[in-house]
């Protein structure tokens, strides 16, 4: 399996996402500042990576510190410059949250003591990570009925996560019972993450896969006996909008139409208790020239005005289970997303 991310001799390696599929290569990351911008620059991407790497770049920030300022004023710095890499994936603020408790509670020992505590964190919240995909493969796969097919978005796999993936993993559990007959995986525009990240993947693996461009799903859902479409998450409101890559609100309303199951995959760090439904959600508006190029090379008339949100939100109404490690949800979402928060609130 694939490693995104991993620590070696006091540096954090992370596998540029950027230069697949042509080339696989991991970029040296030395200081937290180098991962916040590998992870505003999408070289690593996907909101469950995205929190584990914040994580990786705190404990490297500790480790590099140099006595030069008071360390809870440093320790703030450094969370207020990961907060503002992606502001839409839930999991960042969650894996802040978590290394901060651990800053804190070990905040009296000795500086190379405290950096080896907050890596142990960050190396257990990427095995951990990993353990909750299988989880969640094995619970989404009961919903795929055998010669599924399946249509995707962006890239919810191995590479958005610490392997095995969410959308992604749920494919591959029901491809390692026979079940899957074919992926249909939609490009993903403006940066493609559906053709060059998707299609590797699933291909490295040997799932049978086709590629389609983003406005072909309609008529691929109508004609192509698509079975399920499963998607996944930035962040989930407490109701069950669910904020994910850009167009993963119209596939929900074309799976709606065609009378196609619609589900979302995503771990407990996605959901968001703290709010109410999706409008609360803030959406990341990224750099224009994403959708004026494809991979460095002008595609339209270079000084239009370009709106580009990175994510949208989905109702809850369109979508027909979330799955996560404690199980698959069902509406109401509001009652079921509590009870799974709540002690001992099983689904
Ligand atoms: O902009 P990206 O590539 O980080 O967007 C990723 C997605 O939208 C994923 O579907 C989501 O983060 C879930 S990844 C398991």
């Amino acid at each position: 399996m694939i490693q995104t991310i991993y620590y070696k001799d006091d540096a954090v390696y992370v596998l540029d996402q950027n230069q697949l599929p042509a080339k696989v290569h991991y970029e040296k990351c030395l200081t937290y500042q180098e991962i916040a911008v590998a992870i505003k620059e999408l070289k690593v991407r996907g909101a469950p990576l995205i929190g584990v790497t914040a994580a990786f770049g705190m404990a490297l920030a500790i480790q590099n510190f140099n006595n030069e300022k008071n360390l809870l004023a440093f320790y703030e710095e450094v969370e207020s410059v990961m907060r503002s890499t992606r502001p839409t994936a839930v999991n960042l603020f969650w894996a802040i949250r978590r290394m901060r408790r651990v800053f804190e509670t070990h905040l009296g020992l000795d500086q190379v003591e405290l950096a080896k505590i907050m890596l142990r964190e960050a190396q257990d919240m990427y095995e951990e990570d990993l353990r909750i995909n299988i989880d969640m493969g094995e619970y989404g796969q009961t919903l795929l009925g055998s010669d599924s097919q399946v249509m995707t978005i962006c890239n919810a796999g191995a590479l958005a996560t610490c392997g095995h993936g969410t959308a992604l993993g749920v494919i591959r559990a029901a491809h390692a019972r026979k079940h899957i007959q074919r992926v249909w995986a939609c490009e993903t525009r403006p940066v493609l993450q559906g053709s060059r990240l998707t299609i590797w993947e699933l291909m490295e693996d040997k799932i049978p896969v086709t590629l389609i461009t983003d406005n072909m799903a309609a008529s691929v859902l109508r004609d192509k006996n698509i079975t399920a479409v499963i998607a996944g998450a930035d962040r989930i409101a407490a109701n069950g909008d669910t904020a994910n890559k850009i167009g993963t609100y119209g596939l929900a309303v074309l799976a709606r139409q065609h009378g196609v199951p619609f589900y979302i995959a995503a771990p407990l760090s996605t959901i968001d208790m703290s709010i109410s439904n999706g409008e609360e959600i803030p959406i990341e508006e990224r750099n224009q020239d994403e959708v004026r190029m494809v991979r460095g090379t002008y595609i339209t008339v270079p000084e239009v005005d370009v709106f580009n949100p990175a994510f949208d939100v989905t109702p809850h109404e369109f979508i027909d289970g979330i799955i996560t490690e404690k199980g698959i949800i069902q509406a109401p979402y509001i009652k079921g997303l509590k009870a799974v928060f709540s002690e001992g609130g099983d689904v």
